[in-house]
């Protein structure tokens, strides 16, 4: 059989899950990571055959868990993040492009030739920890998670990118010491709720505590904001993403904490406001 022939068989089979919009870039792209081709080789070889019945079937195997809703991240087992390629699998969350605000402004923060310290809260696959590291090499950069899937591969992820960052397993701040210049976190900020509203693509298959966080999906982010007055330096940072709707309960949050200032609330390409930025003051 010809590539181009599975290539069609692999469209119709994503048409008939219901994955219409992306069934043409989906095959393709599972094509490319079947064959190990960049796209541009794939295209010059849709007449050739497939090299054998096994890579055939192979391809149709990745064609079927896509057609089962499992993101394409988790099965190519990578995602980019800010120009940097991470390993993700089960046990972490999909970096988000909105969460690329978070390391846009923690970057206007912090001098390139000062040192500083740096702490990230529920890291995931590392890549807001690791960005931070890569980009500003004097920050001395800490991470935290519950989850140590999510630490094994952020491990590995750092050490791709050749990042040093010090590692916690435990809960917020999990016994991390000291006063950070940024504390910088996208926690799980989803109201229980909310669960039934979530394709199916992310509920079935990125891990819960990543997402999830309590009735109204503040349990998480109350806990950083109540920490982040002891955890900061004067005059540091807290850079915290929030979910849709939040923004009024945030800003509360940050109100009742007398050593900490509300300094911007900031949308995303969306207009949704998406990262509170607090500093402390005293
Ligand atoms: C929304 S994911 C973010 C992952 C990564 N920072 C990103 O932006 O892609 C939230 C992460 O926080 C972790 N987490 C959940 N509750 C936590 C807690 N109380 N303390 C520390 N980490 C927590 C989860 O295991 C998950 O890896």
């Amino acid at each position: 059989m010809q590539i181009h022939e599975g290539l069609r068989q692999a469209r119709q089979a994503l048409h008939t899950a219901g994955l219409s919009d992306e069934a043409a870039r989906d095959a393709e792209w599972l094509a490319c990571h079947a064959l190990s081709l960049d796209r541009a080789s794939l295209l010059a070889r849709l007449r050739d055959d497939w090299p054998s019945p096994e890579s055939h079937h192979a391809f149709m195997t990745l064609i079927a868990r896509r057609c089962a809703r499992e993101p394409m991240a988790y099965i190519v087992g990578e995602h980019d993040f800010c120009g940097r390629i991470f390993e993700v699998g089960p046990g972490v969350l999909i970096p988000r492009p909105e969460t690329e605000l978070l390391i846009d402004e923690a970057l206007r923060r912090l001098p390139r030739h000062k040192d500083t310290r740096v702490i990230d809260i529920g890291t995931g696959s590392g890549c807001l920890a690791i960005t931070i590291a890569c980009e500003r090499p004097r920050a001395q950069v800490s991470a935290t998670d519950i989850s140590a899937d999510a630490l094994r591969i952020a491990r590995r992820n750092a050490n791709r990118h050749h990042a040093e960052v010090a590692w916690h397993d435990g809960a917020l701040f999990a016994g991390a010491t000291g006063h950070w210049d940024l504390i910088v976190s996208n926690p799980p900020y989803i109201a229980e709720r909310d669960r039934a509203t979530l394709m199916p693509d992310v509920v079935h298959y990125e891990p819960p505590q990543a997402l999830f966080a309590g009735a109204e999906g503040l349990d998480v982010i109350a806990g950083l904001i109540a920490g982040a007055p002891t955890a900061l330096a004067v005059g540091g940072t807290l850079l915290m993403e929030m979910g849709t709707g939040q923004d009024r309960a945030v800003a509360a949050l940050v109100h009742a904490q007398p050593s900490l200032r509300l300094e911007d609330v900031r949308p995303d390409q969306q207009g949704i406001p998406r990262m509170v930025i607090a500093v402390r003051t005293a």
